[in-house]
């Protein structure tokens, strides 16, 4: 059997369980949590109070925390690029709805999407009210973001995705949460709310995520091992990769942003290697056995790859000059 038959036919066994793991994982509409729980009540008489709290407690934010929360509030934005992603994903189907045709696995990328699409939404708003941005060009880097899109290095592959979305969702969840601990530390509670539980849904999606490949791996485990092989041995991609402000060429602003992120503690090499530490631990990969000759290499490169890292990010060092960006003008800076 052709191996693509072989993810298809784990896709299909699994979805099964979709519906079950929608469920667990996520929470439904009327329950949940909406960006407006989180902002100053516009309709509300004390308005003009809120919007001046708001205004004053961002005045006690540094420089690189604005350009944090800027990039953080653009990659949330460009969610369109990562729907469409996963929706072309083998095994997927989202056509046929009144047929029955139709699959739990799209339904979980539209809820998912659902649920994502309140972040962006959420510090929108905020770095709008909180008048210390160049709201409109950062509007501009939203737009080339989703025009540029952005290459993961998983291809339509299931297993591929879903480790990179099991990594990435953890990530979201350490940077926002860390980014909720500076704003509250700087007496910012009305931001440092908001970044947290926006990470408290991150931290079920990646919960959600890596239950997908510890469920692929009880069916297919030497071809679930090579995915995660594959997907660190190429490292995985930030989404917001192609990252650029007007003016400049795709992914110029990128570097300029992480580096900022890497100043402030808010997402670093260790916190990569500690969520690879996580991942090996909640699959369990020292254990697994039965594998084919390649997937046991595979194995041991993994259980190796974080002490490497290891070794070598000891040795690297974060630019300390800081890039004025377009989105948090010279003037603003503080
Ligand atoms: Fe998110
Ligand atoms: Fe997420």
């Amino acid at each position: 059997m052709a191996l693509d038959n072989i993810r298809l036919e784990v896709m299909n066994t699994v979805e099964k369980q979709v519906d079950g793991f929608i469920e667990k994982y996520l929470i439904p509409v009327e329950d949940i949590w909406q960006p407006t729980d989180l902002l100053p009540n516009l309709q509300g008489e004390n308005y003009m109070d809120e919007l001046t709290q708001i205004r004053e407690e961002a005045k006690e934010l540094e420089y690189d925390f604005w350009v944090v929360l800027v990039a953080d509030m653009v990659t949330e934005e460009a969610l369109p690029t990562y729907e469409s992603w996963l929706m072309d994903m083998e095994g997927v189907k989202q056509h046929g709805k009144s047929q029955g045709e139709e699959n739990s696995w799209s339904k979980w990328v539209r809820h998912w999407t659902g649920e994502e699409n309140r972040h962006g939404d959420t510090l929108n708003k905020y770095l709008y009210l909180s008048g210390r941005v160049n709201m409109r060009e950062i509007e501009k880097t939203t737009q080339y973001l989703i025009n540029d899109g952005f290459d993961i290095g998983t291809g339509r592959d299931p297993y591929k995705n879903f480790v990179y979305t099991s990594f990435q969702e953890l990530a979201t969840n350490i940077s926002h949460k860390r980014v909720g601990q500076l704003a509250k530390k700087k007496g910012n509670k009305m931001l440092g709310k908001m970044c947290n539980i926006i990470a408290g849904d991150e931290m079920r999606h990646y919960m959600a995520y890596r239950e997908f490949v510890k469920t692929i791996f009880e069916h297919d485990p030497s071809e679930m091992m090579l995915a995660f092989h594959d997907m660190m041995k190429r490292k995985i991609v930030m989404p917001a990769q192609f990252l650029r402000e007007s003016g400049q060429g795709i992914a110029e602003a990128f570097e300029n942003f992480s580096n900022a992120a890497q100043r402030l503690g808010v997402y670093t090499t260790y916190d990569y290697i500690e969520i690879l530490e996580k991942l090996n631990a909640y699959w369990e990969i020292d254990k697994m056995r039965s594998l084919t000759d390649e997937a046991e290499k595979a194995r041991d490169y993994l259980m190796k790859l974080p002490d490497r890292m290891r070794r070598i990010a000891g040795r690297m060092a974060i630019p300390e000059d800081q890039h004025i960006f377009k989105w948090v003008e010279a003037n603003g800076r503080l």
